[in-house]
C-alpha cells in the first residue's frame, strides 16, 4: 500500500519525510523517494526496491531543506523501477508530485498533454497529474488553483501532495475518493502531511482528516480546508492516542470498518505492477504460469474456507467463463476426505487470507501428494500456503487485522479475474480485443469500490432498521451468489443474528416458507445477467409480506419502487460486479453489531486465523 509523508516548516524536512515512510513501512514496497526545496531548486532523490536503499542514496548524496514531500509505492502503472518511483517533477523542474490511486483517465490525458508537446519521463499515470498542474500554472493560475483544477480534471480515487518551486510557503494535497486517508498533521509553526497517521504520530496529535473531495493548503502556519469547488470547510482538529493501536485505527471506530474502507487502497494495489492497461496484458509473475503449464491444466480445484472459500465460488465464475477452463469449488475441510480425481495436470489453488488455516493446509497437501501443481492465493507474506505453493498471488491489502474479513475477501476477487485473463491469453481462448476490454475494465475496480463506499449513511440507516431481527436471508443469483452467501456470513459471525445465504432460484424451492414480515430478504440485484430473474424474487418476497433490502444499480427505479430499502451501488462490468456489491453487505453487519455494542473486531468463539482441524 502506497504511503505518503509531506513537511512544512523550519526544519530539514529530509529526516522527518524519511522517519515518517520508515513507519509504513510494515506495509511493504517496491520503491522509494523524496523531493525537498534546497536552495529554490526541488532536489529529488528516488529509487526502486525498499526505503533502505532510498536511505543509502540519500546518504551518498545527500538533499537537505523543507518544504518536502515522500512517497512509498506500490507500482500500478509502470514496473517498479527508479525512473517511475514517485515524487515525479513536471517538464520545469518546478513542481512535484506524490501521489496514490489511478488516474482512470490517464490516457486520453497523456494523448492531450503529449499533443501540447509535453515529454513524458516516466510510465506512470502520476506524471499526467503534475504536467496537467504545469498547463494551467502556464496559464497564469497560481499553485492551488491550478491543483484544483487538475483535481476536477482526473478521474478515479485519490490521495495526492504537490509543493512548487515558486510558491514555497505552501504544500496543497487532496483526497478524492476512498483511496487511502489523507491526514494533515498540526504542529507549532510547522506541518506535516500524511497517508496514515503513525507517519506522523511522533511530532503531533493534532490531526485533521480530509474527506473525499476536499483539497487543504498547508502552510507552517496551518493548514486551509477547501471542498474542490472552493468553498471553506471547517474541518474539525481530532486529538489521536499515542497508542500505536489506536493510531493505526485512525479515524475509524474499529479495524474492520477501518479495513472496510481501505478497499480502495488495497485494490488499487492490487492491480499494482500487474496490469499493463497500454498492452491490455496481466503480469502474474509469482505463479510461474508458463503457456506450457497453461496449455496442459484440464482443471483446476479451488480450495478455501469461509470468507476465501466464497472468493473461490466467484473464482469459478471466472475462470470458466473467461479461461474456459473446468474449475470445482472444494471448502478445505472437505476436500481431503471426498479423495477428488487430481493428477499432474490439475491444479489445486487454495486462497487464504492467512496461509496457516489448517483445512486448507490440509488441502494443499493433499493435492501435492496426488501430484497436483500448487498456486495459493495468499495475503500473509512467508505464510505456509505461500511456501508450499508452486505459484503465488500476493494478495496486497496489508494486514487485516478484524476478525471479520474484508479487504482480504475483494483482493481475491480482483486476483482471480486477472488469473482468468491470464489463464485464457495462454491458453489462446480469447481474442485480441475481448482481452483488451477485459483488462481495460479493471481501470474503473478502486473508483467503483469508491463509489461503493459512499453509500455509508443509507446502509447505516438499514442497520438501524434491521438491528432487532432474528433471522435474515441473503439471496442471490449467478455471480453475485456467492456474495449473497458472504453476506450472511458477515452478519452472523460479527452480529449474531442467524443468517442464510441463499441461490435465489432456489427459494421457491424450501426457504420460502420462512418468509413473513419478521424475515428480512437482502436481495443483490445489479443490473447483471441475472438481473430479470432477481426481479421475480423480490416480487416472490414481497408478495409473502417479506421486508426486501435490495443492493441494486444506481437509478434502478424498477426496483427501488419495490423493494422497502434500496443500497444503491455504481454500474458496474457484470464480472466485476461482486466487488461492488459486497461492500454494503460489509458495512450492513458492521454497523449493525456495532449498533448492537458487540465486539466487532473479536466476535465471541472466533480467531482471526483458525490453525486446527
Ligand atoms: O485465513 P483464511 O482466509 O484461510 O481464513 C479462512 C476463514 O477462517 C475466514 O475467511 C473466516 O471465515 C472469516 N472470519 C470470515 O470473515
Amino acid at each position: 500500500m502506497c504511503g505518503i509523508v509531506g513537511y512544512i516548516g523550519p526544519r530539514d524536512a529530509t529526516p522527518i519525510v524519511l522517519n515518517g515512510l520508515k513507519r509504513l513501512e510494515y506495509r511493504g514496497y517496491d520503491s522509494a523517494g523524496l523531493a525537498v526545496l534546497q536552495n529554490g531548486s526541488i532536489a529529488v532523490r528516488r529509487d526502486a526496491g525498499k526505503l533502505d536503499r532510498l536511505i543509502d542514496l540519500v546518504g551518498q548524496s545527500p538533499i537537505s531543506g523543507a518544504p518536502g514531500i515522500g512517497h512509498t509505492r506500490w507500482a500500478t502503472h509502470g514496473a517498479p523501477s527508479a525512473r517511475n518511483a514517485h515524487p515525479h517533477l513536471g517538464s520545469t523542474g518546478r513542481v512535484v508530485v506524490v501521489h496514490n490511486g489511478i488516474v482512470e483517465n490517464f490516457l486520453e490525458l497523456r494523448d492531450e498533454l503529449t499533443a501540447e508537446g509535453v515529454n513524458f519521463n516516466s510510465e506512470t499515470d502520476t506524471e499526467t497529474i503534475v504536467h496537467l498542474v504545469e498547463h494551467y500554472l502556464a496559464t497564469g493560475l497560481n499553485l492551488t488553483e491550478a491543483a484544483r483544477k487538475t483535481f476536477l480534471d482526473i478521474q478515479g480515487a485519490h490521495g495526492i501532495v504537490l509543493m512548487s518551486a515558486d510558491e514555497p510557503d505552501k504544500i496543497v494535497c487532496a483526497r478524492l475518493g476512498n483511496a487511502g486517508g489523507v491526514v494533515v498533521g498540526l504542529g507549532e509553526g510547522e506541518n506535516y502531511i500524511a497517508s496514515d497517521i503513525p507517519a506522523i504520530l511522533e511530532h503531533t496529535r493534532q490531526v485533521i482528516f480530509l474527506e473525499s473531495h476536499q483539497m487543504a493548503v498547508v502552510t507552517r502556519e496551518g493548514a486551509r480546508v477547501e471542498s474542490l469547488e472552493g468553498k471553506p470547510v471547517q474541518a474539525e482538529v481530532h486529538s489521536v492516542s499515542w497508542d500505536p493501536v489506536a493510531a493505526e485505527k485512525g479515524e475509524f471506530r474499529h479495524f474492520m470498518q477501518k479495513e472496510i474502507h481501505e478497499q480502495v487502497r488495497s485494490l488499487t494495489d492490487t492491480l499494482a505492477g500487474r496490469v499493463d492497461f497500454e498492452n491490455g496484458r496481466i503480469r502474474l509473475p509469482e505463479l510461474n504460469l508458463s503457456p506450457e503449464l497453461a496449455q496442459r491444466i484440464t482443471k483446476i480445484f479451488i480450495t478455501a474456507c469461509g470468507t476465501a472459500a466464497y472468493a473461490g465460488m466467484v473464482g469459478k465464475y471466472l475462470i470458466e467463463k473467461i479461461a474456459r477452463l473446468p474449475v470445482e469449488l472444494e471448502i478445505g475441510s472437505e476436500f481431503r476426505y471426498r479423495d477428488p480425481i487430481i493428477d499432474e495436470n490439475t491444479v489445486v489453488l487454495a486462497i487464504s487470507q492467512s496461509g496457516e488455516t489448517a483445512d486448507t493446509l490440509a488441502a494443499m497437501e493433499e493435492g501435492r501428494r496426488k501430484g497436483a501443481v500448487l498456486w495459493s492465493i495468499v495475503n500473509a507474506i512467508g505464510s505456509q500456503a505461500m511456501r508450499i505453493a508452486d505459484g503465488y498471488i500476493s494478495m496486497q491489502t496489508g494486514p487485516e487485522i478484524g476478525v471479520a474479513s474484508t479487504k482480504a475477501f475483494t483482493a481475491p476477487l480482483v486476483d482471480l479475474y486477472m488469473l482468468a485473463v491470464l489463464l485464457a491469453e495462454l491458453r489462446g481462448v480469447i481474442d485480441e480485443q475481448t482481452r483488451r476490454n477485459l483488462v481495460a475494465d479493471l481501470r474503473f475496480v478502486p473508483d467503483l469500490a469508491s463509489r461503493a463506499l459512499n453509500t455509508e449513511p443509507i446502509v447505516e440507516k438499514v442497520a438501524w432498521a434491521l438491528k432487532d431481527v432474528r433471522d435474515c436471508l441473503y439471496l442471490g443469483r449467478g455471480i453475485n451468489m456467492p456474495i449473497a452467501y458472504e453476506g450472511a456470513l458477515k452478519l452472523k459471525e460479527i452480529s449474531y443474528i442467524h443468517a442464510e445465504g441463499y441461490p435465489a432460484g432456489e427459494m421457491k424451492h424450501g426457504p420460502i416458507a420462512l418468509i413473513d414480515r419478521d424475515m428480512p430478504v437482502v436481495c443483490l440485484a445489479p443490473r447483471d445477467p441475472w438481473y430479470e430473474k432477481m426481479i421475480s424474487q423480490i416480487q416472490q418476497a414481497k408478495a409473502r409480506g417479506g421486508t426486501v433490502v435490495a443492493v441494486a444499480t444506481e437509478g434502478d427505479e424498477l426496483v427501488g419502487g419495490m423493494a422497502d430499502h434500496i443500497i444503491p451501488v455504481p454500474e458496474a462490468p457484470w464480472m466485476l460486479s461482486p466487488v461492488v456489491t459486497v461492500i454494503p453487505l460489509q458495512m450492513l453487519a458492521y454497523h449493525i453489531a456495532a449498533i448492537r455494542g458487540l465486539d466487532v473486531d473479536q466476535p465471541r468463539n472466533l480467531a482471526k486465523s483458525v490453525t486446527v482441524e
